[in-house]
């Protein structure tokens, strides 16, 4: 059993199981504070009963005209809770509150090249790779920025 919550400052100081991993960005302070405090309804966890973190995610909104979206900053899930579905019940989040709260024209998110279990992940969930951001991870690996169009954006642009 699972509970999913708002991702509060209090659970950062239990997030390194998850984030102890080579695929999951880890960022400074202020960088989640920010999430937090600008964006509240976008930052979401998944606790099991014992209070453990098993999954989050991090998102927020941002552009403007035809560019307004939703925007995927990080999810990842702890090893021992992979493959139960909580990365997608999270994208699911993130799509539905930046396409029925924010009226966004579609959601995007940065993947590492390497990364093609994550790529396959978000192929199927109907993302597409938009283009190629050279050189994104500190100058040693190139992202690709993958994107899925919500219902506004009725010509798939
Ligand atoms: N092998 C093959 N397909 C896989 C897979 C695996 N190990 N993990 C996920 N998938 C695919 C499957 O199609 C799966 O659907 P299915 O189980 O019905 O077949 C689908 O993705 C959704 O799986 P889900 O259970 O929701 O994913 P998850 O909760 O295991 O999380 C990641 C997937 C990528 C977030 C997780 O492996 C992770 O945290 N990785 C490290 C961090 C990371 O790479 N984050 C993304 C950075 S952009």
């Amino acid at each position: 059993m699972s509970s999913t919550r708002r991702f509060r400052p209090c659970h950062l100081f239990r997030i390194n199981p998850v984030n102890l991993d080579t695929l999951t960005e880890t960022y400074n302070l202020n960088f989640y504070f920010q999430y937090m405090l600008r964006w509240p309804e976008f930052q979401q966890v998944v606790t099991a009963p014992d209070a453990t973190i098993m999954a989050y995610v991090i998102g927020k909104t941002e552009g403007e005209g035809n560019l307004w979206h939703g925007h995927v900053s990080a999810v990842t899930v702890a090893p021992e809770y992979r493959r139960l579905g909580l990365a997608s019940k999270l994208m699911t989040f993130t799509e539905t509150l930046s396409q029925d709260t924010y009226n966004a024209f579609f959601v995007d998110l940065f993947v590492r090249k390497s990364n093609s279990l994550a790529i396959a992940m978000y192929k199927q969930m109907g993302y597409i790779v938009y283009r190629t951001i050279l050189n994104y991870y500190g100058g040693s690996e190139d992202a690709y920025d993958m994107r899925k169009a919500l219902t506004r954006d009725q010509e798939k642009k």
